[in-house]
């Protein structure tokens, strides 16, 4: 099932089914007629989690695809939402998490990496989706995306810059060329500026020798943090890139252990700022 209804029409269909619940990824952002008991709920209605004022005016609810029983029961997400308590709370929301790479090289490696975490942020209930700056292929940066007066910038940077509004929490997954970060993905960065602001930021680091990218990791906090993101403390750093992925692109050996055993908590930690930071942007309107 899935598909928007006017707030209005949801709260009908939640005030006569009392097996249905209203989600929303702030407990304040719940009319307070909606909420109910968890263990009542089979199927969910969620709540968007855009800015207030865009869903004053929207005020439509996303139809789930998912029925609550499931949130709850599947194996996939001992380590997400539902371990939690988000949905214990009521409050189950997935966030949406952009995923961003860039390594414009023809073998490159972190390639795997990004798509591991998209895989992985999924299992556990996020809505992830990779931003991969070879694709896109901005052009190197001339003006910035609020430079075009209003409706002239390129489709790219305009789709871009929605994605990146609506995004929940940014993970940067970056490689280290000459202990400096990688061109493309600073390049796509750099279009940018307030589209960033008010939300958490996580860095994923990697590189073919044994410092992980610990120098491109540690330039990329500096960088995001005067980007107007929330840089959380923790971080995944990869070491031996080349030999941490098979070939269907699932972790092996030492590198491969460890990066699964630091990915739970690390997704805890974003995943708590996301939240923390929807809620505050719901209760006060960011001051600039
Ligand atoms: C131009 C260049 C510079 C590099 N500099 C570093 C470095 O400073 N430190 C490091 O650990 N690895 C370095 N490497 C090796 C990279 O870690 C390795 O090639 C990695 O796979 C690059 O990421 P990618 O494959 O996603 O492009 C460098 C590689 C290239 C191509």
């Amino acid at each position: 099932m899935g598909g928007l209804l006017h707030l209005s029409v949801a709260m009908m269909v939640i005030r006569a089914k009392p097996d249905w619940c209203l989600l929303a990824h702030s407990p304040a952002a719940l009319p307070v007629n909606a909420q109910r008991t968890p263990a009542s709920c089979v199927y969910a209605v969620y709540l968007p989690a855009e800015p207030r004022s865009a869903r004053r005016k929207a005020a439509r609810v996303r139809l789930a695809l998912a029925s609550a029983p499931d949130l709850r029961a599947s194996p996939k997400r001992s380590t997400g939402l539902a371990s939690r308590g988000k949905l214990n709370e009521g409050v189950a929301m997935a966030d949406r998490i952009l995923i961003l790479y860039g390594s414009y090289r023809s073998d490159r490696q972190g390639i795997h990496l990004a798509n591991w975490l998209v895989r992985a942020f999924r299992e556990r209930g996020a809505e992830p989706e990779l931003i991969d700056a070879k694709v896109l292929d901005l052009p190197m940066l001339d003006r910035m995306y609020k430079e075009y007066p209003a409706g002239q910038a390129p489709s790219a940077l305009a789709e871009l810059a929605d994605k990146i509004r609506n995004a929940d929490a940014f993970v940067f997954v970056t490689g280290e060329y000459n202990w400096g970060v990688q061109p493309g993905l600073k390049n796509l960065t750099d279009h940018f500026l307030e589209e960033w602001y008010w939300r958490p930021a996580a860095i994923v680091s990697y590189s073919a020798g044994r410092f992980a990218g610990a120098r491109a990791g540690v330039a990329w906090h500096s960088i995001l943090s005067e980007m107007g993101m929330v840089v959380v403390s923790s971080t995944i750093a990869v070491s031996g890139i080349g030999r941490t992925f098979d070939a269907a692109g699932e972790p092996q050996g030492d590198s491969g252990a460890s990066l699964t055993r630091a990915f739970p908590r690390f997704a805890d930690d974003l995943a708590w700022w996301a939240e923390a930071a929807g809620a505050q942007r719901d209760r006060v309107t960011p001051p600039y």
